[in-house]
């Protein structure tokens, strides 16, 4: 089974590319489409696209009864009826990285009630987390999201909503990118 992907972003591909805003650090090259594909090995790609590889891995911080609490309400990907999508690619700061296991935690839960607020726009979202700090890419992070058009202002409620708290004052590169499926 495939762990490791690639969101290649170019001419053509199963999502159309609605707008790329750069929040925070660096922007990445504009482009009309991109796809979501199994990719063991790394892709290249022509002058003008670009692909982000990830890996799908397992929970660091969610406790026996949030996964309980996720498991219960969360939908996979690949709804017919979510038109939508955002590919969010993140990069934390050093000083997040330098932090203990524990006070990662508490900074992202206890204090800014990731799980807690996310699990309320459950089962209209769909999510999943891909890690790429690892493996040398420019992000650490590269969250994917699908739901359907009716759901699209409640999404960027939630997005507005963990970007106000305190995990996000360690995030140093932020890229939020809308689709729509072609
Ligand atoms: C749709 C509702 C959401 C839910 C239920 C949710 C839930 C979670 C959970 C449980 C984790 C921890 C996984 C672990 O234990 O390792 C996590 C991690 C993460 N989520 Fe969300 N999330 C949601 C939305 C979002 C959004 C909208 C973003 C981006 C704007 C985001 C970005 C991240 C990132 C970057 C991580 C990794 C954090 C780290 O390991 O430092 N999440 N999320």
């Amino acid at each position: 089974m495939h762990n490791r992907y690639a969101f290649v972003a170019g001419n053509t591909g199963a999502w159309r590319i609605l707008t790329i805003n750069t929040h925070r650090g660096a922007a990445l090259a504009t482009a009309s489409s991109l796809d979501l594909v199994p990719a063991p090995d790394p892709i290249s790609t022509p002058p003008g696209a670009w692909a982000l590889h990830g890996l799908i891995s397992n929970v660091r911080y969610a406790t026996r009864s949030e996964v309980t609490a996720l498991k219960a309400v969360q939908q996979p990907l690949g709804r017919p009826t979510a038109d939508r999508a955002a590919l969010i690619p993140l990069k934390k700061s050093q000083a997040w990285w330098d932090l203990a296991q524990d006070d990662r935690r508490a900074i992202f839960e206890e204090t800014s009630r990731h799980t807690a607020i996310g699990l309320e726009y459950l089962p209209a979202i769909a999510r999943q987390l891909f890690h790429c700090r690892d493996i040398g890419e420019p992000f650490d992070f590269l969250t994917w999201f699908e739901y359907a058009a009716e759901h699209a202002s409640a999404f960027e409620d939630l997005v507005a909503r963990l970007r106000s708290t305190l995990e996000w004052a360690y995030v140093e590169r932020d890229i939020d990118i809308r689709l729509e499926r072609t």
